[in-house]
C-alpha cells in the first residue's frame, strides 16, 4: 500500500463511523500566545474542549500537519539521528466533542489497526494510565476494562503520568491517555526478548503509533486540574510511523513518504544514501525531514526571520544546510531544488504548497545562499583565530561567537578545531550559551495569572460590526506580567471592540464602570475570546460596564482596511495573479501590504495601480458583507487569505463582485467613496520574493499630499525659482560638478608644485633616500598624489608625508618595492605599530604604500621623526 492509500483508508474508516472529514489547519498558529506552531491535531479544536465554542460536527477526523520544534514538545535534535522522530509530521486523528468516549474510541482504533490495516495482534501492546496519587487521579479502570474485550491482558501495560497523561502545554486541556505500540522486530528477536519489556524504552523497533486521549481536565496556571464541561476524545496517530509499519520497513525514511526526496538529494549531491548511522546518512535524513517542514511552514505564511516563529524556521533550515555543507560536501544551495518534488508528492492532500511552489523555492534559495555565505565567513573567522592564537585552544566565548554570529553549532566548531589539532572549551561555550538563554528568557517571559471569573455567563459576543458602544458586564480578568510591567486582560460579555486580526489593529477606547474609567490600550484575540488590555482594574469588577470604542481611530482604520482590498485587486490586475497576500498591517495612520512578486514594482506600475484604486473610490461601490458557507464563498471567487483558520461559515467582503471578493473578518466602510483618495507612500522588498507597499487614504492621504506640496513650496523658495524648480536643481547640480572639476585641477597643480619644491630635500640615510615632511594639502587624495609623483622620481625611497586636513591628522607612507623585498619592511605594519598609536587612529594599505588617519594633529613632527628613526 502506498502512503496515500494508507492515509485515505484512515479517513474513509472514520467517515464510515459518522465522522466529518475536515482539512488540516495551517501549521502556523495565530491568536494563541501559548503556541507558535500546530503541535497536535487537537490544537484547532481547543475551544471545543474548553467549552468556548460549540462544534458544528460532534465527530471529526483529519490528517493534520504538525511541527514539534519548540515549547513542550520539541524533537528537533533527535531528527535524522534516529529514524522515527520528525520536525513536521502528519497526525491522523479522530475526535469526539462530547459525543462517544472511551469504549468506541478503543474499539475503533483496534478495528482499524487489526482488521483494516491487518497488523498482527501479536505485535501490538497497549498502555493505560496507572493513576497518580499526587494529582489525586485514579487508575483508568474504564479504559483497562474496554481493552480487555479486545486484547490479552498480558499485553495491557500500566503507564505513569509522563507517558499516559497527555497535556497540550503548560496549561490547557488534558486527560489520561491510552497508547498503542507496535513491535516491528524480526520473529527471532521477538522470541528472545519479550516485547512487553521494550514498550516506552526508546527501542527504535518497538514504537508508539497511536495515542488515544480522553480529555477531561483543564490544567490551570497554578497546576490544579479543573474538570471540563464535557468529556471528549482526542486521538493522534503518527502517519509516517504507521506507513513504516505497514510497508514493513525498519526506518520511516525507507517509506515512500521520504524516498522521493532522498532520491532527488542523491541525484543533486552525487552521493548515495545507505541508511546507516554515518554522518552522511544522517544528513540525508535531516534534509528529507527538514525541507518538508520548512516548505509547508512557508507555504502557510511564516517566512524565515530573526525572531519568534520565523527564527525557528530559520534554525531548521540552517540545520539542514550545515548537514549538507559538512557531511555531503555540498557547498551550494540545494534545499530549494527539493521543493517541487515535495509539492508534487503532497499536491492531492496539501495543495497549498503546489500553489506557491515558485515563491517557496525562491524564499528557501535566498535563505540558503545567505547562510552559506555566513558559514564561509565563519570559516574564515575560525581560521584567522587559529592563525593568531597563542595556544592550541579555542576559548568558550569564541566558540559561542561562532555559534551566535555565524550559525556554527558546537560540533562544527569542534570538528574544524580537531582537524587543526585545536581543543575547544566546551564548558565555556555552554556557559556563554546559558547566559544568552537566561537573557532572552528574561526578555520574553510572560507571567500569566489564572482567569478570575466575575460572571459565569459563558459566552463573550463580538457586536462591533454593527455597534461601537455596548452596555455589558465584565466576565473575567487576569493579570499578565511581561518585562517587569503589569497589565490586565479583561473579557466582556458583549464587546464592540475589534480584536487585532487579519492585519487590522485592535480597537482602543474606554470602559465606564460607573464613574470609574478604565482605558483600553489594545484588543487582541486568544482563540475565540476577545481580550481587552488595561493598565488597571476597576474598583468594582461586578459593576455594569459601558464599553465605548475610540470612533475616529476605528473609522480611519476601516478606511485603510477597505483600501487594502481595492489595492489587492489592483495589484493582481496590473502585476498578475501570482500576487498573493503575505501579510498586512492596517491601522488608523496607514496601510502596509506584503505580497509575493519577484521584481521591484516600477513607478509606472505603481501609478497604474494607484489610478485603478482611485477610479474604484470614485465609483463609490457599496461594500457588501455576507456570511456564507466556505464553498459558496470560494465559488464567488473569494481569495482565501493565507494562514487564516476558518470555520464552515465565512465572512465575505465584496466591493463589486467583478472586482474584489475577499474572505475577511475586518471592519470596513459603507461605500468606497468614503476613502476619498489613495496614495502610495513607499515600495520596497521585505524578503526574497516578497514586496511591501505602504499607502494612505482619507484624511491621511490628504495630509500626505499637502506635506509633499509644502516641501515643494519650500524647495522653490530656497531655490528662488517659483516656476521651474526642477530646472533650477539641474543647473545647481551641473554647476557643482564643474566647480569640483576646477578644484581638483587646482589641487593637482598645487601638488605638482609641492613635489617640485620637496624633491631636492631627500636625505641619504644608510643608502636610503628618506623624505619626510609636514605638508599642506586639501585632502587625503593630495597626499596620495604627492607620494605617487615623488616615488617615481626618487630611487630607493622611504617617503612619509603628514598633514592636518580639516582638523584630522593624515599620513601617507611609501616604501620602495625593492626595499620591501630586500629588507622585509611593510608599510601597513609600520603604520599600525608606530604611527597609528601616535596620532590615536588607524590605517592600512599595501606593503609599499599605506595611509593612516587619527585625532592628534600636533604629533605630525613625531610621525616624521619616528619613520626616520627606523632608518638610522
Ligand atoms: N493530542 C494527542 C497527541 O498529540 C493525541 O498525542
Amino acid at each position: 500500500m502506498t502512503a496515500s492509500e494508507i492515509r485515505q483508508q484512515f479517513l474513509d474508516f472514520f467517515a464510515s463511523k459518522g465522522h466529518q472529514i475536515v482539512p488540516s489547519a495551517p501549521i502556523v498558529i495565530k491568536n494563541d500566545p501559548t503556541l507558535m506552531f500546530t503541535n497536535a491535531g487537537m490544537n484547532q479544536f481547543k475551544d471545543y474542549f474548553l467549552g468556548n465554542k460549540v462544534a458544528a460536527h460532534k465527530r471529526v477526523a483529519d490528517t493534520q500537519k504538525c511541527l514539534r520544534v519548540s515549547g513542550k514538545h520539541n524533537d528537533l535534535e533527535e531528527v535524522g539521528i534516529d529514524t522515527y522522530h520528525h520536525t513536521m509530521f502528519e497526525m491522523l486523528g479522530n475526535w469526539s466533542f462530547g459525543d462517544y468516549f472511551k469504549k468506541e474510541a478503543i474499539a475503533w482504533s483496534w478495528e482499524l489497526l487489526t482488521e483494516v490495516y491487518k497488523i498482527p495482534v501479536d505485535r501490538l501492546y497497549v498502555t493505560v494510565f496507572e493513576g497518580d496519587a499526587s494529582e489525586n487521579l485514579p487508575k483508568d479502570e474504564e479504559a483497562y476494562g474496554f481493552w480487555k474485550a479486545h486484547i490479552a491482558e498480558d499485553r495491557i501495560l500500566l503507564g505513569n503520568k509522563k507517558d499516559n497523561f497527555w497535556e497540550m502545554g503548560d496549561t490547557g486541556p488534558c486527560g489520561p491517555c491510552s497508547e498503542i505500540h507496535v513491535d516491528c522486530r524480526p520473529d527471532a528477536e521477538r522470541q528472545k526478548i519479550d516485547g512487553r519489556t521494550l514498550v516506552n524504552a526508546d527501542n527504535p523497533q518497538v514504537i508508539e503509533i497511536w495515542n488515544n486521549v480522553f480529555m477531561q481536565f483543564n490544567r490551570q496556571k497554578d497546576k490544579s486540574l479543573v474538570p471540563l464541561p464535557a468529556k471528549h476524545v482526542d486521538t493522534g496517530m503518527g502517519f509516517e510511523r504507521l506507513v513504516r509499519v505497514l510497508q514493513g520497513k525498519s526506518s520511516n525514511y525507507d517509506t515512500d513518504v521520504f524516498s522521493g526526496t532522498i532520491q532527488a538529494t542523491e541525484k543533486l549531491t552525487s552521493r548515495q544514501y545507505k541508511g546507516t548511522d554515518e554522518k552522511s546518512d544522517v544528513a540525508f535524513r535531516v534534509i528529507a525531514d527538514h525541507i518538508r517542514a520548512i516548505s509547508f511552514t512557508i507555504a502557510d505564511g511564516q517566512l524565515p526571520s530573526n525572531t519568534g516563529a520565523g527564527y525557528v524556521i530559520r534554525r531548521i533550515l540552517r540545520r539542514a544546510v550545515r548537514y549538507y555543507f559538512s557531511f555531503l560536501d555540498n557547498k551550494k544551495p540545494l534545499l530549494h531544488e527539493l521543493v517541487p518534488v515535495i509539492a508534487a508528492q503532497f499536491s492531492h492532500v496539501f495543495p497549498e504548497l503546489q500553489q506557491q511552489v515558485d515563491f517557496v523555492k525562491k524564499v528557501i534559495y535566498e535563505e540558503e545562499n545567505n547562510f552559506l555565505r555566513t558559514l564561509e565567513s565563519g570559516i574564515r573567522r575560525i581560521e584567522d583565530f587559529m592563525k593568531s592564537a597563542s595556544s592550541k585552544a579555542i576559548d568558550g566565548s569564541t566558540a559561542f561567537e561562532l555559534y551566535d554570529t555565524y550559525g556554527f553549532p558546537y560540533d562544527l566548531t569542534s570538528l574544524i578545531a580537531a582537524e587543526n589539532k585545536f581543543s575547544v572549551d566546551e564548558e565555556g561555550f555552554q556557559a556563554a550559551m546559558q547566559q544568552q538563554k537566561d537573557r532572552s528568557r528574561a526578555a520574553t517571559e510572560l507571567d500569566m495569572g489564572d482567569w478570575i471569573t466575575v460572571d459565569e455567563t459563558p459566552d463573550s459576543v463580538f457586536i462591533g460590526y454593527e455597534q461601537l458602544e455596548s452596555n455589558t458586564r465584565l466576565l473575567k480578568y487576569r493579570s499578565v506580567k511581561a518585562k517587569g510591567k503589569e497589565q490586565y486582560q479583561l473579557v466582556l460579555g458583549q464587546t464592540p471592540f475589534y480584536a487585532e486580526s487579519g492585519g487590522q489593529v485592535g480597537d482602543t477606547g474606554v470602559l465606564h464602570f460607573g464613574d470609574d474609567i478604565i482605558h483600553i490600550t489594545d484588543t487582541k484575540k486568544e482563540n475565540n475570546l476577545t481580550i481587552h488590555f488595561a493598565d488597571k482594574l476597576p474598583a468594582n469588577p461586578a459593576a455594569p460596564v459601558k464599553a465605548v470604542v475610540a470612533k475616529d481611530k476605528r473609522s480611519n482604520t476601516a478606511r485603510h482596511h477597505s483600501a487594502t482590498h481595492l489595492l489587492h485587486a489592483a495589484l493582481r490586475q496590473v502585476l498578475g495573479t501570482h500576487v498573493a497576500q503575505k501579510g498586512s498591517l492596517v491601522n488608523a495612520e496607514s496601510l502596509r501590504f506584503d505580497f509575493s512578486h519577484f521584481a521591484k514594482v516600477t513607478d509606472e506600475e505603481l501609478a497604474q495601480i494607484e489610478q485603478i484604486v482611485n477610479d474604484k473610490i470614485r465609483e463609490n461601490i457599496p461594500v457588501v458583507i455576507k456570511e456564507l458557507p466556505k464553498e459558496e464563498a470560494l465559488q464567488l471567487g473569494a481569495m482565501a487569505l493565507f494562514g487564516e483558520k476558518y470555520g464552515d461559515v465565512v465572512r465575505v467582503v465584496i466591493m463589486d463582485p467583478a472586482y474584489s471578493v475577499e474572505l475577511c473578518g475586518g471592519t470596513h466602510v459603507g461605500a468606497t467613496g468614503e476613502l476619498g483618495l489613495f496614495k502610495f507612500v513607499s515600495e520596497g522588498a521585505v524578503a526574497a520574493g516578497v514586496r511591501r507597499v505602504e499607502a494612505v487614504t482619507g484624511a491621511q492621504a490628504l495630509q500626505f499630499v499637502n506635506e509633499q506640496l509644502q516641501q515643494l513650496k519650500d524647495i522653490k523658495g530656497a531655490l528662488k525659482s517659483p516656476k521651474e524648480p526642477v530646472k533650477a536643481v539641474e543647473a545647481l547640480i551641473s554647476d557643482k560638478a564643474s566647480l569640483e572639476k576646477q578644484v581638483e585641477a587646482l589641487e593637482l597643480e598645487k601638488v605638482r608644485q609641492l613635489a617640485a619644491s620637496l624633491r631636492s630635500q631627500a636625505q641619504q640615510i644608510n643608502g636610503i633616500n628618506f623624505l619626510g615632511q609636514i605638508v599642506e594639502v586639501g585632502n587625503a587624495e593630495g597626499l596620495r598624489q604627492l607620494s605617487f609623483q615623488l616615488k617615481t622620481e626618487i630611487p630607493d625611497h622611504v617617503l612619509v608625508f603628514a598633514a592636518n586636513i580639516g582638523g584630522k591628522a593624515s599620513v601617507a607612507l611609501t616604501i620602495d618595492e625593492k626595499l620591501v623585498a630586500a629588507k622585509g619592511w611593510e608599510a601597513p605594519k609600520i603604520i599600525k605599530e608606530r604611527i597609528a598609536p601616535l596620532i590615536k587612529g588607524g590605517g592600512g594599505g599595501q606593503k609599499s604604500f599605506a595611509t593612516a588617519g587619527g585625532q592628534e594633529t600636533d604629533k605630525l613632527d613625531q610621525v616624521v621623526a619616528a619613520v626616520k628613526g627606523l632608518l638610522l
